[in-house]
């Protein structure tokens, strides 16, 4: 089959690759001059795990073809895919659909067979699906918050009620709060689009002002761990991407919790296997160090933000040695505790019971970051709302 694919970013470059991989003749179509120039020569604009190997293999096979020619590449097509991206409006929230509309419209005179649906219909089933998941990630979050303190075991919990088919397993690992390119963009216009109806969709509110709470009140967990205060101590953050397997920093909760940790006077190093070049234009006075041991040396904390393969595989005896002081903050729950305090390590993780709630500073700590969101005034709650336009806001950023 002829495929075209109009937008070739993380979604059209990848779902183009895997066409051509399953015998179809795919032609990737961008607008982004740059970013074909780079495609024809082996460059590819993001990563996802083996699609260079495929973009490569495919390409020289005559079966991937990139192109700013848009009327040629839809000329002889059996299947035109749309995949543009679909940021949310400035100031809003609500879905900007124009790069989709913009490119409907210059495929309308080539006389493109187009499927057609109620586009509310179609709109709301995206933003619902997103929205559900969303809400099913915060629901785990919410219920780790309550097994840390009744004693009980997250991951148990999970595997016990993900065995029930109605509820299924995927989605409810607990971490530190979603983040990426949809779910918070999603909710956000699943939330503007009910707005402009009338409609109170409090469960989608909630899960929203939950998870942004949650990524900040993730420092305060690393608070906790070094004993109350992080002024002047050394950081290593590991893993910085919303996700393993991408470069994707677009909402990464590693973001709002190096912003948090350095107004709280913690010097920050981190590193990520390949999310690091989008992570230097997010972030500020953060040393990026590309070994997770190296990153770790001489910290005071290390803190896991994503669940990398290589992060997981750490040489945990190692790492202890290399450090400061023997305290990991596990947000993914990604290493096994048992390993962690074999290697003496002390580890704080997702949804496991506090070993000793006294030593625990988090109401004294939740004051200090309430009167810190104060003092830095809008910027920070400016912040938790921004659209999806990957930039950090500045006054989020500011030492106190
Ligand atoms: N990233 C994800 O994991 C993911 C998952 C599911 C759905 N989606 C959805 O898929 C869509 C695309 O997302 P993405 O992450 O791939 O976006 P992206 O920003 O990575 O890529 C979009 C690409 O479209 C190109 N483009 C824009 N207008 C164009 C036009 N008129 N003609 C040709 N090219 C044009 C841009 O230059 C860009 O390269 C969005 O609606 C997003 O919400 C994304």
């Amino acid at each position: 089959m002829k495929i075209t694919m109009i937008g070739t970013g993380y979604v059209g470059l990848v779902s183009g690759t895997c066409f051509a991989h399953w015998g179809n003749d795919v032609i990737c179509v961008d607008k982004n001059a740059a970013k074909i120039a780079g495609l024809n020569q082996g460059i590819l604009p993001i990563y996802e795990p083996e699609l260079d190997g495929l973009v490569s293999k495919y390409h020289q096979a005559g079966r991937l073809s990139f192109t700013c020619d848009l009327a040629a590449a839809v000329k002889d097509a059996d299947i035109v895919f749309i995949a543009v991206g679909t940021p949310a409006r400035a100031g809003h929230g609500d879905a900007d659909l124009s790069f989709v509309y913009m490119a409907a419209k210059e495929i309308a005179p080539h006389d493109v067979p187009v499927v057609v649906t109620r586009r509310r219909t179609s709109e709301l089933i995206k933003y619902a699906a997103n929205a559900f998941l969303a809400t099913k990630i915060t629901f785990m979050n919410e219920l780790a918050d309550l097994c840390e303190l009744a004693g009980s075991d997250i991951s148990d919990l999970a595997l016990g009620i993900g065995l029930d088919r109605r509820i299924g397993s995927s989605f409810l690992n607990a971490g530190p709060g979603y983040g990426g390119s949809c779910f918070p963009k999603d909710t956000l216009a699943l939330l503007r689009t009910a707005q402009d109806y009338g409609v109170a969709l409090r469960v989608v509110e909630e899960t929203v002002t939950a998870n942004e709470a949650r990524k900040r009140k993730m420092a305060l967990k690393v608070l906790d761990a070094v004993g109350g205060d992080v002024d002047g101590l050394t950081i290593a953050v590991l893993g910085l991407t919303f996700k393993p397997d991408t470069d994707d920093m677009r909402e990464a909760p590693s973001v709002p919790l190096i912003e948090t940790l350095q107004r709280f006077g913690a010097t920050i190093r981190a590193f990520d296997p390949v999310g690091m070049p989008n992570a230097a234009q997010m972030l500020d006075d953060v040393a990026l160090i590309d070994d997770p041991y190296e990153c770790a040396r001489n910290a005071d904390a290390v803190v896991i933000v994503t669940e990398w393969d290589c992060i997981r595989r750490l040489d945990l005896t190692r790492l202890r040695k290399l450090m400061n002081a023997p305290v990991l903050v596990d947000l993914r729950n990604a290493v096994s505790q048992e390993s962690a305090e074999a290697a003496g390590f002390r580890i704080t993780m997702i949804g496991k019971p506090v070993r000793n709630n006294k030593e625990t500073h988090s109401a004294a700590l939740a004051e200090k970051e309430a009167k810190s969101a104060v003092t830095a005034g809008g910027g920070v709650r400016g912040r938790l709302h921004t659209g999806n336009d990957g930039k950090a806001g500045t006054a989020g950023r500011s030492r106190l």
